[in-house]
């Protein structure tokens, strides 16, 4: 009698045995301490976050890595099927991925990215714009569709080439239409040896996040919405935020013409206790500014935008659209899990759409807490879709809320590492970007920048124009929404400022509109010397006595600052690299509805042999598509009977 019974807990244990040894292997094989908590679905699952991370062992395999490299990237631009929250949407995604590939590469290596655009959805062309890196040298490469170089055509393959001259966080994206909200990005992560905060030394593993806010719409949609008398010039708000391209939408509360698929994956972090986690942070948003915290821990601030900073601690992070920050953070909690709080910053819409989620937090959970927690922790990655994670006990930071608004961190908390003296100004501009809707242009709210309101020209990109090989005159004639500049060099809807190469430029930069501009500049970082957001009533513009209020001292270089609503922001750079650079507001209404000027640097030390037979073909094949690539816009019959702008 005994016997079996014996025999019988026998198997138990070492069927005990067998389980905790499965369990330890894959605790062990977690791939960089992120879990997915994968779901049943019926479409093709954005098979992101796995990807978007690296191990430090992957790396230091790049530290070490023989330089410079060559890395070829060939990259398929497709219109796909996605639903990272459970809805079901168009979208537009490089090798199907979304978020798009993550680039790891080490300073000095050359990328070579082979685009090959194969959309169909309405002719659409596309390029790749990889922002904050400099391209010295190789402003050809810095992919903006009218100002330097014409879009890729569909069916059509563009090769990007460039040398990797800097470190830090940086991104890519699509610079054509609407594309890179309809999830056409991904991170680009430079590394170099001789960087100051390096790993296993300054900090034992890397996380990298992706604050996106998400529509369930698609792009142009929106944009058609948007620009209707119907919008009454509110911008489209977005329905939830992802967290590295997935979120969990609440099906009950999603409108009937949309399938959602309830149970939409839930991604989690993990910290081993004692160790040192650089967050790498992008905000890559359309709309959104996002804030970041997590409870019981502190963000050790060390990058902005690519600029490496003094160590700066803080409790929570505010990102506009286009930032970047690293932080690292201690895993020295004595909680078993706590909250990563990521949220949009919802006062800054003018509405919240049915079903709007703001929240998206997610949980952090220690690796090695007590027995009991490790034992139920395994059981549940055991069991994923039936057990969410357990409420952590941690409560939110209340020692200081971020504010109310959209506004950057700070910047004179910010210093940068490497300390630069500020040069004078040679030249001083105001501009004033803002939002306007006329009468006689059917009250479509569009963008602008003085009296000028962007949209690319045809067939005769800028470049092209500055170095003679086409003339503005040849582009497709669009209808022109300002036709305020010199139109006898530049066509009718660009504000190009000219700039001997080497001035030093200081930008007032005046908000009048009752939202924030995120503005990124491209081919350069800037100094911000001053950020200023209006308290009281009225409007808080420029003046000259607050020239002696400016951050000399070291002030914070970054590519995209935040002008807060009814305030200003001065910034100043030396436009020391040739080429034309776009400088515009990261949202993307404000971008696609025009409020973008361009920077014309040194353009007679210009080499005009850097434009490649690919891209003039494309802009062959544009003249030649011609009308038939501008996809008509709400606006369009009065544009066209449109008069300049006085
Ligand atoms: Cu991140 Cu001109 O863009
Ligand atoms: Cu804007």
């Amino acid at each position: 009698m005994s016997l079996p019974l014996l025999s019988c807990s026998r198997n138990a244990l070492l069927l005990f045995i067998l389980y905790c040894l499965i369990i330890v292997f894959l605790q062990h094989t977690v791939i960089n301490d992120v879990r997915i908590f994968p779901y049943i679905e019926r479409i093709r699952p954005s098979r992101s976050s796995t990807q978007i991370q690296a191990s430090a062992k992957a790396i230091r395999k790049i530290y070490d890595a023989e330089s410079p490299k060559i890395h070829d990237l060939n990259w398929r631009v497709k219109n796909e099927t996605r639903a990272p929250d459970g809805v079901e949407r168009e979208m537009v995604l490089v090798n199907g991925q979304f978020p798009g590939p993550v680039i790891r590469a080490k300073k000095g290596d050359t990328l070579r990215v082979h685009v090959q655009n194969d959309l169909a959805m309405f002719n659409q062309s596309t390029s790749v714009h990889f922002h904050g890196l400099y391209q010295r040298g190789t402003n050809v490469m810095d992919g903006v569709p009218g100002v330097t170089q014409c879009g890729i055509p569909p069916g059509s393959q563009l090769t990007y080439v460039f040398d990797l001259k800097q470190s830090g966080t940086f991104w890519w994206h699509s610079h054509s239409k609407l594309q890179r909200i309809d999830g056409m990005f991904g991170g680009l992560i430079v590394y170099d040896p001789e960087e100051t905060y390096i790993l296993g030394r300054d900090y034992d593993e890397e996380i990298f996040i992706i604050l996106h806010d998400h529509y369930h719409g698609v792009g142009d949609a929106n944009l058609d919405w948007y620009l209707s008398k119907l919008s009454t010039g509110f911008e489209p708000v977005p329905d939830i935020g992802l967290l590295n391209g997935q979120g969990v939408a609440n099906c009950s509360r999603i409108p009937k013409r949309y399938t959602c698929t309830s149970g939409a994956p839930r991604l989690t972090f993990q910290f081993k206790r004692g160790q040192r986690y650089r967050l790498r942070i992008l905000n890559s948003s359309a709309f959104s500014e996002m804030t970041l915290s997590i409870d019981d821990h502190i963000l050790n601030v060390i990058e902005v935008d690519s600029t490496e900073v003094e160590v700066s601690s803080a409790y929570f992070l505010s990102i506009s659209p286009g930032q970047r920050y690293s932080v690292i953070v201690e895993a020295d909690s004595n909680l078993d899990s706590v909250y990563m709080r990521t949220q949009m910053q919802s006062s800054c819409f003018k509405y919240r759409p049915y079903g709007y989620k703001s929240d998206f937090s997610t949980v952090v959970e220690y690796v090695s807490p007590s027995p009991t927690a490790r034992i139920k922790q395994s059981t549940r990655w055991l069991f994923k879709n039936w057990m969410p994670p357990a409420r952590p006990r941690s409560s939110r930071w209340n020692d200081v809320l971020p504010p109310d608004e959209c506004i950057d961190l700070d910047v004179s908390s910010l210093k940068p590492k490497l300390s630069l003296d500020v040069p004078e100004p040679d030249v001083r501009y105001t501009i004033s970007p803002k939002n306007m809707q006329f009468d006689r242009m059917h009250l479509a709210p569009f963008g602008f920048i003085n009296r000028t309101s962007f949209l690319p020209a045809i067939g005769a990109p800028n470049l092209q124009v500055a170095l003679g090989f086409v003339n503005a005159s040849d582009t497709v004639p669009v209808p022109t929404i300002s036709g305020r500049q010199n139109t006898a060099v530049w066509g009718g809807d660009q504000l190009v400022t000219e700039i001997p190469l080497g001035s030093v430029v200081e930008l007032i930069i005046n908000n009048d509109d009752e939202g924030a501009h995120p503005f990124h500049l491209h081919g350069h970082d800037f100094w911000v010397l001053r950020v200023y957001a209006e308290t009281k009533a009225g409007i808080g513009n420029w003046r000259p006595e607050y020239v002696s209020s400016y951050v000399l001292d070291n002030p914070i270089r970054r590519d995209v600052v935040t002008i807060p609503r009814l305030g200003h922001a001065v910034i100043r750079f030396r436009a020391d690299n040739p080429g034309i650079w776009a400088f515009h507001c990261h949202i993307a209404w404000h971008l696609a509805s025009g409020m973008m000027m361009q920077f014309s640097v040194g353009m007679d030390k210009f080499d005009g042999s850097s434009v490649t037979d690919q891209m003039l073909e494309h802009c062959q094949i544009e003249r030649e598509l011609g009308a038939k690539l501008i996809r008509p816009l709400p606006g369009d019959e009065m544009r066209r009977n449109n008069q300049p702008m006085s």
